[in-house]
């Protein structure tokens, strides 16, 4: 670590990943579900958004390759995170992000903060609890000047309650950790293995929870930058919603929804017990306390407006009506259950059978897919359809339905498949940049490397290579397993990559 991190872990890079609920599309409709006037971005609207404490910004350059003419700022204080993330624009020619580098404490005062445009959107995912109140508060200054009237900001962090079961193994690892090693993964390393003798040794405080149990062993399996910089920060400390919401409100931020989609229908959330204590109060900072109270999820992310102007169920649905939605499953895949935090829920066979296969070949607009005439259920509730379908994450939204690739994604694609396969688990989750959704299509890196492949005129009868090029340390059985995941890839995935205009 060093002197200018303040405490933040800068010895160590942070793995590049994306997140959904950060693509403004995403907010967009976590506003529109809250009856929150927040259009969609239309095909060609001019958006600036803007990120900050981007890491080595894979978010942003997708979101930037997928919206040519959107404005695209990015700002981490790491040199090493911007460096990576001008070398990826740079080699992809994705000239519409710019990264900064700046520390977002002293930002807003900076000459530098000249340079960074107003925002229509924000997402900061993975920064707030992690920093000290003095970032805290810079960032909220940068907002206060930053976001224009009636934009909206994501924001994710750790929340209490939940992680108040957790305390002491955050305390455990880093003080520990640090005591064992001296670079930060290392003594993330260190940190681990104590804190996983200590599990088996049955030490009450991690075994009495079962989340913190479950957290403990899957810790095994995060990668160490992850570790380092979740758990190796001077400052870190999980907060409550209302204290986030407080400090949010100095920026004339009023917290409006959940950017989980699914944590906006209480009936998905809450029990029935549970919702009757919840419709006590009117108040939505209180009702957020009681969910927070019920629920077993120690991350949260919000969705702010500055400005909220709220419509009435009749506008609100109107505008839903007219999101179009892009599969990321194929219609047999869809699951007729799903878990959720009041427990398991069924999914309408007759109603969403019918919807997904009314959406196999293509985007759909919700509208359309609720006037199906083969359709059992509700057609007049276009909120539980986009909720379910997007919180699930069986669907996108889609910024320009049927529209061809565009260049500039298809660069940051090849450059995204190239540079991520020579360092990364290629079974691991993340997105590629696609014009016509202007949000991210979820995919894994074999996808891309099959996708890659599939555009130079190879197919089936070159699987063999690409087991040889990627499976060349593998045994019969591990070549046995790719081959069978390039299959998928190549008859399942790719189709879908395909109508999601990915290629
Ligand atoms: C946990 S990482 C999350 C990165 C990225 N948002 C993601 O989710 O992949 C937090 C990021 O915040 C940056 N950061 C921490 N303190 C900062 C500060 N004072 N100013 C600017 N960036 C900061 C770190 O360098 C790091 O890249």
């Amino acid at each position: 670590m060093s002197g200018w991190g303040s405490g933040y872990v800068t010895d160590v890079t942070y793995m590049a990943g994306y997140y959904r609920p950060q693509s403004p599309a995403h907010i967009a409709v976590a506003c529109m579900l809250n009856g929150v006037v927040s259009p969609l971005p239309g095909p060609d609207d001019p958006v600036s958004f803007l990120e900050l404490g981007c890491g080595q910004g894979l978010g942003a350059l997708i979101l930037a390759a997928s919206n040519p003419h959107w404005t695209v700022t990015a700002i981490d204080f790491s040199p090493a995170h911007i460096a990576a993330a001008r070398d990826w624009a740079a080699e992809a020619g994705i000239e519409n992000v710019r990264f900064l580098e700046a520390d977002l404490s002293t930002l807003a005062e900076a000459p530098a903060s000249a340079s960074v445009p107003e925002a229509d959107f924000v997402s900061m995912h993975g920064l707030w609890s992690w920093v000290s109140p003095a970032v805290q508060a810079g960032i909220v200054r940068l907002l206060r000047s930053k976001v224009k009237p009636g934009g909206a900001v994501h924001l994710s962090y750790n929340s209490l309650p939940a992680w108040g079961g957790a305390l002491g193994v955050q305390r455990m690892m880093r003080d520990c950790g640090r005591r064992l090693a001296s670079r930060s993964d290392r003594q993330a390393e260190e940190g681990l293995k104590l804190i996983q003798s200590l599990r088996e040794a049955k030490a009450l405080q991690i075994v009495r929870l079962p989340w913190v149990n479950a957290l403990v062993e899957r810790m095994a399996t995060m990668p160490v930058p992850y570790l380092a910089h979740e758990y190796m920060n001077d400052a870190w400390a999980p907060c409550f919603h209302a204290d986030v919401a407080a400090a949010l409100a100095d920026a004339k931020l009023e917290w409006v929804g959940s950017g989980n989609l699914i944590e906006n229908f209480p009936e998905l959330t809450l029990t029935d017990e549970q919702r009757e204590l919840w419709q006590r109060f009117e108040e939505p900072l209180l009702r957020e306390l009681v969910k927070d109270m019920c629920l077993d999820r120690s991350l949260r992310h919000d969705v702010f407006v500055r400005g909220a102007r709220r419509v009435g169920p009749a506008e609100r649905n109107a505008a839903l009506m007219d999101v179009r939605l892009a599969l990321n499953i194929t219609p047999s895949e869809m699951p007729f259950e799903a878990d959720m935090p009041a427990g398991r829920a069924a999914l309408n066979r007759s109603f969403y059978g019918p919807i997904t296969e009314g959406m196999a070949n293509g985007p759909r607009r919700v509208g359309d897919l609720l006037a199906l005439p083969n359709l059992e259920g509700k057609r007049n509730n276009p909120a539980e359809l986009i909720g379910m379908l997007i919180g699930l994450e069986m669907a996108e939204p889609a910024a320009r339905p049927g529209a061809e690739p565009a260049p500039q994604a298809l660069r940051f694609n090849r450059v995204a498949s190239a540079r991520l396969s020579r360092t990364e688990n290629l079974g691991r989750p993340i997105a590629a940049a696609s014009y016509a959704l202007g949000t991210g299509a979820p995919c894994t890196l074999f996808d891309l490397y099959v996708a890659e492949r599939a555009m130079a005129g190879q197919g089936e009868t070159n699987i063999g290579e690409w087991v040889d090029d990627l499976g060349a340390t593998l045994d019969e059985q591990g070549r046995g397993n790719l081959r069978e995941v390039f299959v998928r890839a190549l008859n399942v995935r790719l189709p879908i990559l395909r109508a999601q205009g990915v290629f």
